[in-house]
């Protein structure tokens, strides 16, 4: 949410933002897949000060069942913040009207990333729980649920990645913690598919110029190529031995 008070410096004095980042830099990102024995599929994300657990659970039967669609299967997505994952008000733990929005979009992104015409007549449930937030929960809710989707077995059209640009201070910046978010003019988060080049997010908090946006889009598409190998990372030490993913790092 960019806000324009109370005004507070986000860069120190050599440049660099307060975090002693500099402008394309990420956060530190470690994933861990397959941390829920009961769900077909899970990932945890710390991303930053950021902890979210994802959770896939199907495809099953549709309840309610007129809901049901004969060609492809309903995806339904809960993206909820605990009431202990920050200092700030949470409406106690139930869904508002923000973790409603998050929610959509974050359906309508695996929507398109699941083969979900393979599983007619049932529903896919993804839950992202926030356990800690500081700024781009919706983005880390994102790259985990995408792995507990792949952990689950479930057919998708790539790995999705994503990652917030904003302008503070009159920069762009790549991945925005809370302060950053709170205080800056803009924040922009994006999902990619980097395997088509496609955009399956795009949402735009605060104002950028048209040129600012095309080159924020080239910093969220190299960012997410870094996003990427971590996930990837993430799911070679699942599933492959360490001897393949000693052979692995050695042909990559
Ligand atoms: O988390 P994300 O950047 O996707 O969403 P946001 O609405 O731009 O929120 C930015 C940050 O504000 C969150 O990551 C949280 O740290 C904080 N926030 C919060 O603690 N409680 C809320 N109800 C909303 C935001």
């Amino acid at each position: 949410m960019a806000t324009t008070n109370p005004p507070k410096p986000l860069f120190l004095e050599d440049g660099r933002r307060l975090s002693g980042r500099n402008q394309t830099d990420l956060r530190n990102i470690s994933i861990e897949v397959g941390v829920l024995k009961k769900a077909s599929g899970s990932a945890r994300v710390s991303w930053g000060k950021n902890i979210v657990l994802a959770a896939v659970y199907g495809p099953r039967e549709v309840v309610p069942k007129h809901l049901t669609n004969p060609n492809a299967a309903r995806v339904n997505f809960r993206y909820i913040m605990t009431p202990f994952c920050s200092l700030e008000e949470h409406g106690r733990s139930g869904p508002n009207r923000r973790s409603i929005e998050i929610s959509k979009v974050l359906k309508h992104v695996f929507e398109n990333a699941i083969l979900i015409n393979q599983f007619p007549k049932t529903q896919i449930d993804i839950s992202a729980e926030i356990l800690q937030s500081d700024g781009g929960t919706r983005i880390s809710a994102l790259i985990a649920s995408s792995l507990a989707l792949i952990d689950a077995g479930l057919p998708v059209k790539d790995i999705i990645s994503g990652v917030s640009i904003g302008k503070i201070g009159g920069k762009l910046v790549v991945d925005l913690d809370k302060d950053e978010d709170n205080f800056g003019e803009s924040d922009m988060p994006v999902a990619f598919s980097l395997r088509t080049g496609e955009i399956l997010l795009f949402q735009m908090d605060g104002m950028l110029t048209v040129d600012e946006l095309s080159e924020g889009l080239d910093m969220a598409y190299d960012a997410c190529v870094k996003v990427r190998a971590k996930q990837v990372e993430a799911l070679k030490s699942k599933y492959l031995t360490p001897v393949e993913q000693s052979e692995s790092v050695e042909g990559a």
